[in-house]
């Protein structure tokens, strides 16, 4: 892959400084987010505005009036463009100027141009992709999408991650499952032992046994997750998968899980961890008409609130340690035992060289 302005990322580089590969599709909002006023938020260092024309598709672009270099953020959207607060230049999706409110009659607009990203709603989700778009048309890269974000048998939960780390500490988290320990009063897996790695092109599947404290095959056992004292311990398989940048997993046939990435910059990350509890098992429950089904997902969003941001908690603490004590001393040596965390470093180092 090919950027102008990327730099060389030498094969032997600290996994904690290194730069995102910006070829591919990053989840940065929920499509909720995003209202009438424009909406700011930072990928991987670069400071971009979102927002709705009239129709309500949704824009991205650099969040910096060329004028005096403030923050498009700070403004509003006037029609399908975004007007800058300060002197009230306005800006179209493409980035160039069409309106300055005090042009004299001899003066032209000004030729300035800002970056504008591809961007799209895609599951629930505001999609850009931040790299080459010439690799982008060529490949036709599409985002990973969360086909069980609109399914009648899946209910979701969605809890935000505001994490003060490097991305690859968020994504070794993710894939290394002997962490159960940490997550032991919440009761989300447990004895997790690793039966097998497949590395691939673009992906990491790392397969684990597991003891899982939750079987939903009757419609009340959904209640297993507000009530601890209805869970049983039962062997079920659980997978996790690093496909760049995003990660996905799977516990038995109940539980589906995604985590979304925005790495903000080289010590923060931000990302959407979706869990999903499948209704695949009850046929009974398809044959009732969409709109009920409709009304029972839509009730249920949210169910495993309380569980998920408990462990997203518990572990930003952790990764925040780990950030932490990195700063301090980088050189400091750190020892594994799990292999899948050697494949995710490599991974991301051969992404940062991709750039
Ligand atoms: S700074 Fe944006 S219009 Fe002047
Ligand atoms: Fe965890």
């Amino acid at each position: 892959m090919n950027s102008n302005s990327s730099p060389i990322i030498p094969e032997n580089t600290d996994v904690r400084t290194c730069p995102i590969n910006p070829n591919h599709w990053y989840a940065v909002a929920r499509s909720c987010e995003v209202k009438r006023l424009p909406y700011s938020i930072i990928l991987w260092h670069q400071a971009i505005v979102l927002y709705r024309d009239q129709k309500g598709i949704i824009h991205a672009l650099e969040d910096r009036c060329p004028h005096r270099q403030v923050k498009l953020s700070h403004g509003s959207v006037s029609g399908n463009d975004l007007e800058c607060a300060y002197h009230g230049w306005r800006f179209n999706r493409e980035g160039k100027c069409t309106f300055v409110p005090y042009l004299a009659e001899h003066q032209k607009l000004p030729s300035c141009q800002i970056r504008s990203y591809p961007v799209l709603e895609l599951d629930g989700f505001i999609w850009l992709f931040p790299g080459d778009e010439q690799a982008l048309k060529q490949k036709s890269l599409q985002p990973m999408g969360v086909p069980e974000w609109d399914h009648l048998n899946y209910i979701a939960t969605v809890s935000v991650i505001n994490c003060p780390g490097h991305y690859s500490f968020l994504i070794e988290n993710l894939m290394d499952m002997y962490h159960g320990h940490l997550h032991n009063n919440y009761q989300a897996w447990a004895a997790a032992k690793l039966q097998n790695l497949s590395v691939e092109q673009n992906r990491i599947d790392a397969y684990y046994e597991a003891q899982s404290y939750y079987r939903i095959d009757k419609i009340w056992s959904i209640s297993q997750l507000f009530f601890p004292a209805l869970r049983r311990l039962h062997p079920e398989p659980l997978t996790v998968s690093y496909i760049y940048p995003h990660w996905q997993s799977t516990l038995g046939q109940d539980f589906k899980i995604y985590c979304l990435f925005c790495p903000v910059h080289s010590t923060y990350t931000r990302a959407y961890l979706i869990h999903f509890t499948s209704l695949e098992a009850f046929w009974r429950l398809h044959k009732l008409p969409i709109k009920f089904r409709r009304f029972l997902k839509n009730s249920l969003f949210g169910s495993a609130q309380k569980i998920l941001d408990g462990l997203v908690a518990q572990d930003v603490e952790m990764i925040a340690q780990e950030q932490a004590a990195y700063l301090e001393n980088s050189s400091r040596k750190t020892y594994e035992l799990n292999p899948t965390i050697a494949q995710v470093q490599k991974f991301i180092r051969e992404q940062a060289l991709c750039t």
